[in-house]
C-alpha cells in the first residue's frame, strides 16, 4: 500500500447509489484524479452505508473528518483540487464535521438533521 496522508471514504451503498450510478462513477473518477496527481497521497475506499442515506453521493475525508454531500463531477473536481491537493475544505459542500456535528448553510438545510445542528 502506498503512503497516504488522507483517507477518503465513498458510500456506494444501495440507498446512495441507484443501479451503480452515480456513486460508483464518482468513486472511479476519484481514482482517476488521484492517479493523475501523485503528490496528493490519498487512499480511497468504498463504504456500504454511513447511515445518513440522503443527498448522495456522499464522501468523507480523514483525518479532518469532513463529510461532503451532493458530490457531482464539478464538486469532485473542487474537493480534489481545493481540499485533497490544497488542504482547504470546500465549506459549501460540507454537511457534517467530526467533533462538530451537522453544519448546513442557512440557504441549504435540505438533507440536514435540524435537531443535530449546533
Ligand atoms: S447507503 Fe449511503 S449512507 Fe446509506
Amino acid at each position: 500500500m502506498r503512503t497516504h496522508v488522507r483517507h477518503v471514504l465513498v458510500c456506494t451503498g444501495p440507498r446512495c447509489d441507484v443501479d451503480g450510478v452515480p456513486a460508483h462513477a464518482m468513486f472511479r473518477r476519484l481514482g482517476e484524479m488521484i492517479d493523475a496527481r501523485p503528490d496528493i497521497k490519498v487512499k480511497r475506499t468504498r463504504a456500504q452505508c454511513f447511515m445518513v442515506c440522503k443527498e448522495a453521493p456522499i464522501m468523507v475525508v480523514y483525518p479532518e473528518g469532513v463529510w461532503y454531500h451532493r458530490v457531482d463531477e464539478k464538486a469532485l473536481e473542487r474537493i480534489v483540487t481545493e481540499h485533497l491537493e490544497g488542504g482547504r475544505e470546500v465549506s459549501e459542500l460540507v454537511f457534517h464535521r467530526l467533533l462538530e456535528g451537522d453544519v448546513c448553510p442557512a440557504e441549504n438545510t435540505e438533507g440536514c438533521d435540524q435537531d443535530d445542528l449546533v
